[in-house]
């Protein structure tokens, strides 16, 4: 039996039972999509310095700089389109059907797993598709494709910030509360393309394996999570989910997957 064979049948059993399928994401996942990863070569903060772009002071000091920096993450991501990673999670969605759970736990800010079709996206992070008010409670998602002026303001006077949770900040309350809820609750957490250094996503998997679930990693590089991990795939997601897929949709019964991702 090969690995994926056997992550297959772990989340099949699993699934049988109705216990959750709880994908936790980083920007690994978004790799093959054009969007680059954070740490690593060519990662995002080898090109610019978080303390300056990502975190409230360097918003404070000159958010034209930031604003900057996030104009850019933000065209990426509006660019870009999800990839069979992507896919392969919002058809497990639909196979498993309403009685498996298989919530999307992500730190991405791309939107590409809504994009995708997967249903119940808990972003960890935020969005960079989003901004928020640093003053009233005003919050969109209707933005133009640039901003007539960097850093854009509020119809109320204030400076507009992007909605991402930045270094140093609390993520928001009701979604790293249920995000902890699913990782207590999981029979499976697939923990995809994060390099799980980052607090407090980085203890979800931990959260899940003392509660009983089955992790099973997929990332091309080891991570500290790799030694704990029921099984790990090393390889790079929009080849080993779709591929988990297809071995999946061999254990559902009376029904095979479709995996043709294009
Ligand atoms: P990182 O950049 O820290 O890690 C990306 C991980 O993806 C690494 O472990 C890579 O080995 C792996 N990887 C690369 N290509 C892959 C592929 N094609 N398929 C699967 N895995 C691949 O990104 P995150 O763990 O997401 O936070 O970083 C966590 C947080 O740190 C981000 O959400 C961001 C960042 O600072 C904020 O901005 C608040």
């Amino acid at each position: 039996m090969t690995e994926v064979e056997r992550a297959a049948a772990i989340m099949a059993e699993q699934a049988a039972r109705g216990m959750p399928i709880v994908a936790l994401t980083g920007a690994g996942i978004s790799a093959e999509s054009g969007v680059p990863t954070f740490r690593g070569a060519g990662g995002i903060w080898t090109q610019h310095d978080p303390e300056r772009v990502a975190t409230i002071r360097g918003f404070r000091e000159d958010p034209a700089r930031a604003w900057a920096f996030h104009q850019q993450l933000r065209r990426m991501c509006r660019a870009a389109t999800p990839n069979p990673g992507h896919l392969a999670l919002a058809w497990i969605e639909v196979a498993l059907g309403d009685s498996v759970p298989t919530p999307v736990i992500t730190q991405n800010i791309d939107g590409l797993h809504q994009a995708a079709g997967s249903r119940d996206v808990l972003e960890l992070h935020g969005s960079a598709l989003r901004v928020r008010c640093t003053a009233c409670d005003y919050r969109s998602d209707d933005l133009p494709d640039e901003f007539e002026e960097l850093p854009p303001h509020c119809h109320c006077g204030a400076l507009l910030r992007p909605d991402v949770v930045w270094f140093g900040e609390m993520l928001p309350e009701a979604t790293i509360r249920r995000a902890h809820r699913w990782a207590e609750a999981a029979g499976v957490m697939l923990v995809i393309g994060t390099s799980a250094t980052v607090q407090p996503a980085a203890s979800l998997p931990v959260v899940a394996l003392r509660a009983g679930a089955e992790v099973i990693e997929v990332n091309p590089e080891p991570t500290a999570l790799t030694v704990m991990a029921d099984v790990a795939l090393p390889g790079p997601a929009a080849t080993m989910l779709p591929a988990l897929v297809s071995a999946l949709g061999d254990h559902l019964s009376g029904e095979t997957l479709d995996v043709r991702m294009e």
